[in-house]
């Protein structure tokens, strides 16, 4: 790889992960360039702006941008690494979808050269990286590929999964443990070589098919746990035992860590990246696959239940705290708060309002609903019923006193001190 001062880099995708993946390498020194197909997003990145939400990222890509670090533009140049952060959604069948990763490999084949680096970060399903390698060697059958002319390609392929926390993206870029699969030991090291000039975790290397199983793993693991618990909270529900103070209990024992219960799981990974393991192996994921309808499932039991709530006191006013996939960040993707919320808003609309700190505007599946956005002070001044959906800090922090009077559904468990309501929904009414 080429020294340190002249590294040129290109970032293909510049959404929550790329964006902060580019500053944090062009803060080292690189010269990068991120590529997306989005004007918008070009035009704000050129400006010095961001168009997510992400602790510290504005100032970071101010100033990157204002050293003259990082630009953005919607046409590829030729670098010395490429850095693929593009989306894999699903289809509705969940098949993932791969085709934006191979569109943006079709690009860099463009302007690909021998002695470049070529690194995949999107989760993708197991095979994918061999894919990529695939069509580049279809697209530029002048280069010799890494898997396809032993170790003496001209080009190094590599996969290496993001497992950042959104909020603490900036951190954990740097300071959680990489993992980097090589199509070959060779691409391994070279890829390796990149990372180490940002990340302060470890690094380890393996191959790509490992890499991009050990990435949906991870995903998995957390859904099927997840799962359980919110297996757990509606068995409490029935028996009507608080399932946060089970938990709780449950988890001083030793060798149990039971995870927190909430109205779903959201987002673009843990509810998606399970589901490139059922896809390609349905026969042996039948726990995998059942955490998922499990956690779905857990969106349908929410929505009654406040459904049923709300309809049993009628004329009274109702605030949905949060629409975010998870606390204190700005993305919906996924997320079952926005679900819950817009399935009331169809039914209760003019009863409705939202609190969600991190929009100025509701989205558009509230349209024509009635449905409105409050903040908070306002949401405790004029609503009887409280539906907790996100555990933002603000959220968190409003004292017992302000809604000791309000009918709760606190579905994170933010408020152990909320004076208790019967936990069967039906009887659920507002004293007087
Ligand atoms: N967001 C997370 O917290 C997170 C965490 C770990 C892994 N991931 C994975 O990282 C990948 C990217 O996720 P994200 O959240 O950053 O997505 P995102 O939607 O925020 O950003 C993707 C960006 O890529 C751009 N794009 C799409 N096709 C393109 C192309 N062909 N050329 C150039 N730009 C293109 C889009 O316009 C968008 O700006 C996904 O595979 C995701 O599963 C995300």
């Amino acid at each position: 790889m080429v020294s340190d001062s002249e590294l040129n880099v290109v970032v293909v995708g510049l959404g929550y992960i790329g964006l902060p993946t580019a500053a944090v390498i062009a803060r080292t020194g690189a010269k990068v360039l991120g590529i997306d197909v989005s004007e918008h997003v070009v035009e704000t990145v050129n400006s010095g702006k961001v168009h997510i939400e992400e602790v510290d990222l504005d100032g970071l890509v101010s100033g990157v941008v204002a050293r003259g670090y990082l630009r953005a533009a919607t046409q590829i140049e030729p670098a010395d690494v490429f850095v693929i952060a593009v989306p894999t959604p699903f289809a509705d069948d969940h098949a993932p979808n791969i085709g934006y990763v191979l569109r943006a490999a079709t690009t860099i084949a463009t302007v690909l050269k021998a002695g470049d680096v070529v690194i995949l970060e999107s989760t993708s399903p197991v095979g994918t990286t061999e894919k990529v390698r695939d069509l580049l060697v279809q697209l530029r059958p002048d280069l010799r590929v890494p898997g396809r002319t032993g170790e003496s390609a001209d080009v190094a392929i590599a996969y290496c999964p993001e497992r950042v926390l959104p909020g603490r993206i900036l951190v954990e870029l740097i300071d959680n443990d990489r993992v980097i699969g090589g199509i070959t030991p060779r691409c391994a090291r070279k890829a390796l070589q990149f990372y180490r000039r940002f990340v302060r975790g470890a690094c380890v290397t393996t191959t790509s098919r490992a890499a991009e199983m050990t990435k949906l793993t991870e995903n998995a693991f957390r859904d099927v746990n997840i799962a359980f618990a919110n297996e757990l909270s509606r068995v409490a529900d029935t028996m009507e035992v608080d399932v946060w103070e089970v938990i709780r209990l449950a988890n001083r024992h030793p060798r149990v860590n039971i995870l927190s219960p909430g109205p779903g799981v959201g987002g673009h990974c843990i509810a998606v990246d399970p589901w490139f393991l059922v896809h390609a192996d349905p026969a042996n994921t039948p726990l995998i696959r059942t955490a998922r309808e499990v956690n779905d499932a857990k969106i349908d039991y929410v929505v009654e239940r406040a459904e049923a709530m709300v309809a049993a006191n009628p004329g009274v006013t109702v605030a949905c705290l949060g629409l975010a996939f998870k606390a204190n960040i700005d993305d919906f993707r996924e997320s079952p708060a926005l679900k819950v919320a817009t399935a009331l808003a169809q039914r209760f609309g003019d009863r409705l309002c939202v609190v969600e700190p991190y929009t100025d505007r509701l989205p558009a599946a509230f349209d024509g609903t009635g449905a409105r956005l409050a903040d908070i002070d306002t949401a405790i001044e004029t609503c009887g019923i409280m539906i907790v959906l996100v555990d933002h800090d603000v959220f968190k922090s409003v004292p017992v006193d302000e809604r000791a009077d309000k009918l709760v559904y606190d579905t994170r468990g933010i408020w152990p001190d909320q004076p208790r309501v019967p936990a069967r929904i039906e009887p659920m009414r507002l004293a007087g």
